[in-house]
């Protein structure tokens, strides 16, 4: 294969070799010029040292941040302090050029605001480049946790007739025409017509056929792209969003628990151990307690209470919130935070959640009031799983589908897992964007995906 520049930085001294890559600076004087080229094998860029008198003026001209570089030399021992190796430059090919005049990532320190708007060339700034290399070992750490286990990763549709969460956030997936619907005597639209034959929407969840998984094969995992149609505009919540959602057969929500933790510290540590550099800039350039805050989550172990004691905590502080809290309102994330920040310094994961506030499928207790839903609470995000022991009883998730008025046309199958065969099952739903506000310290959900999507927002 051929080498890049993280193995060029890593490597010996090396006669003729060729590196290529893309010009972050040109600096120096009218004898020598040092450019930093960067290929985004690595946060750290090759120095390419050029005597001036070898190259023609046209070609150093060109030689400009952004522009597309081929360089032959050497790589020898550098003279300057700040890195071990460098290229002499004895040929530069210039593949691409980039207009100084309209080439947008001129100077350093764009706003992130700014970066959204050319989302296509943002991933060539260190942020970026940072926070997607540590995305892709994120998502390769999930696989691999899983796989280790044994566990089977299940491909659950995207397009679906059911709504997972019952909140009814859902995009309508349609080949009908818009301007001509057909439309049945008494006059709704007519979805036997539609592609699928009836009324389909993008996922907001693989769960449900992720316990058909569970149900079969045991320990399944989903990862991939949901949809919501929540008109939220925070920092905290994207249209289309990753989603790990693994599901387990006898598991009750004490062994659910134990898999949330010791998978989110699994990845903590896998960020640790294998995305030094990155983390380490995003420590020095965004967020100076990243690092320790990583390595706090790891080493403590996460408190467990119930909503219900939650609730006397935050109605106990004294604190004003925004939102009030009471016994059966829905948590914010001021409220969560505060658990976590300020009361108890540490991951929270939150159990026995009123039933009113949660979707149909969770296990409901013996009170008659709460479920026995786990959400866990993290420093700076709030919720970042959410999961549940699954109602297993055939009669008892029959009652709470009727209590929803839910459609039971649409989950005649899901049902039936707890007509054949019905088990003890648990499974939960990591945000994998949450996960990676967390890991890389980023304050914005829009900035740890390549291409976020929210509301009014789809250009690239
Ligand atoms: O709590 P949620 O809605 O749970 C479920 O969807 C369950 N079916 C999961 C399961 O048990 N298999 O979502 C799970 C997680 C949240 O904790 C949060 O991290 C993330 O998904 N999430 C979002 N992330 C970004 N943008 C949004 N709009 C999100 N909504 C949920
Ligand atoms: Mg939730």
């Amino acid at each position: 294969m051929k080498k890049r520049i993280v193995d060029y930085l890593a490597g010996q001294p090396e006669k003729d070799i060729v590196v290529k890559g893309w010009v972050r600076t040109k600096r120096g004087n009218k004898n020598v010029a040092f450019i930093a080229l960067n290929d985004g094998s690595t946060i750290n860029n090759i120095q390419v040292v050029c005597d001036v008198a070898n190259f023609s003026e046209q070609t150093l001209k060109q030689v400009t941040t952004g522009a597309c570089l081929s360089v032959t030399g050497d790589l020898v021992p550098s003279q300057g302090s700040g890195q071990a190796v460098e290229v002499q430059a004895k040929e530069i090919e210039i593949l691409g050029v980039a207009d100084p005049e309209t080439y947008p990532l001129q100077k350093k320190g764009h706003s992130m605001e700014f970066l959204r708007e050319i989302a296509h060339l943002r991933p060539r700034t260190n942020t970026f480049g940072a926070v997607l290399r540590i995305r892709h070992a994120m998502a390769f750490a999930i696989h691999k946790f899983f796989n280790d286990k044994g566990f089977v990763y299940l491909h659950t549709p995207l397009v679906t007739a059911s709504d997972c969460e019952g909140a009814g956030e859902m995009f309508q997936v349609t080949t009908l025409d818009l301007d001509n619907l057909p439309r049945n005597e008494a006059g709704q639209i007519d979805y036997s017509e539609d592609f699928f034959g009836r009324h389909t929407s993008l996922t907001v969840s693989g769960q449900l056929e992720g316990e058909l998984g569970a149900t079969a094969l045991g320990n399944i995992y989903t990862f991939g792209p949901t949809f919501r149609a929540e008109n939220s505009n925070t920092p905290r919540h994207l249209a289309e969003f990753w989603m790990i959602e693994p599901e387990m057969a006898f598991y009750d929500v004490n062994d659910l628990m134990d898999l949330e933790e010791e998978f989110i510290k699994y990845l903590v540590q896998y960020a640790l151990d294998n995305c030094q550099d990155d983390l380490a800039f995003l420590n020095k350039m965004i967020d100076s307690e990243l690092i320790d805050r990583l390595k706090s989550v790891v080493s403590t172990d996460f408190v467990r209470l119930t909503y219900t004691e939650g609730v006397d905590i935050l109605m106990k502080s004294g604190q004003k919130f925004e939102f009030p809290v009471s016994w059966g309102v829905d948590l914010q994330s001021e409220h969560e935070r505060y658990l976590v920040e300020k009361h108890f310094r540490k991951p929270v994961i939150l159990t026995d959640y009123p039933k009113d506030i949660k979707a149909f499928y969770m296990k409901q207790n013996d009170d008659g009031k709460t479920v026995r839903g786990t959400d866990v609470l993290f420093p700076k995000i709030g919720e970042i799983i959410g999961g549940s022991e699954r109602e297993s009883s055939l009669e008892k998730l029959n009652r709470r589908i009727e209590e929803l008025n839910m459609d039971t046309r649409n989950l005649w199958w899901y049902i039936d897992t707890r007509k054949y065969g019905t088990c003890p099952h648990s499974g939960f739903g990591l945000g994998f964007e949450r996960l990676l506000l967390f890991v890389t310290g980023m304050s914005n959900i829009r900035d740890v995906i390549p291409f976020p999507r929210t509301p009014k927002t789809a250009e690239f």
